[in-house]
């Protein structure tokens, strides 16, 4: 019945060097991969270059154009800094619009402490809601997220429940929607 594919692009949220998150954005993209029917991309912003602010053509990276034309849906993992998420983040989200519009984004983050990166998740919210993207009407947190992952960014069997569970939601989530509005973007 649904035999097109749904192309996902995983957004990592940071460039930071030491970063703990991007074991939880490919552990994110990977269970993605697993999934039927489904394409998934993996946007490292280490991998593109913005030279300014702003989505004037001269401000793009057309690498990332490709791929936000290309997904049907996004997944953004974000770590939380200073109560909010990575300037890296905003600069790349910034960088396009139109490739954005009617298609649906979920929503993870991570910290070093308890809460999860609730509050960059809270405050991405209203930023990609203005781009035109949906977002889905829940989350999935890393809390502590050095202590989920291996040093080679295997989920310790501890863990791996708990996330299956509520990443195959969250994924099955995003899913329906990216099938309903592409629809609407193509009946548009
Ligand atoms: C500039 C900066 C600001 C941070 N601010 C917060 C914060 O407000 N709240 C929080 O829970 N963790 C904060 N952290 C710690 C992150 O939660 C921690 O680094 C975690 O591993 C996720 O980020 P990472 O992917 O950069 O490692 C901050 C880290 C940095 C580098």
């Amino acid at each position: 019945m649904h035999d097109e594919v749904i192309k996902i692009a995983v957004l990592a949220g940071t460039t930071r060097e030491r970063r703990e998150s991007i074991k939880a954005a490919h552990y994110v993209a990977d269970f993605g991969r697993r999934l039927d029917g489904v394409e998934i991309r993996f946007v490292d912003p280490k991998d593109y270059y913005f030279p300014g602010d702003g989505n004037d053509p001269e401000g793009k990276d057309p690498r990332y154009t490709e791929v936000t034309e290309w997904a049907d849906a996004f997944f953004i993992v974000t770590p939380e800094y200073n109560h909010s998420f990575p300037g890296t983040l905003k600069r790349m989200l910034d960088s396009e619009l139109a490739t954005y519009n009617h298609k649906p984004v979920a929503l993870a983050g991570a910290s070093n402490g308890g809460w999860g990166g609730v509050r960059a998740v809270e405050s991405l919210v209203p930023a990609v809601r203005e781009t035109g993207l949906v977002v889905m009407s829940w989350d999935v947190y890393f809390p502590r997220v050095q202590d989920i992952f291996e040093e080679n960014g295997q989920m310790k069997p501890e863990h791996v429940e708990r996330y299956e569970h509520n990443l195959g939601g969250l994924y099955k989530e995003l899913i329906s929607f990216a099938r309903v509005l592409r629809q609407l973007r193509t009946t548009n």
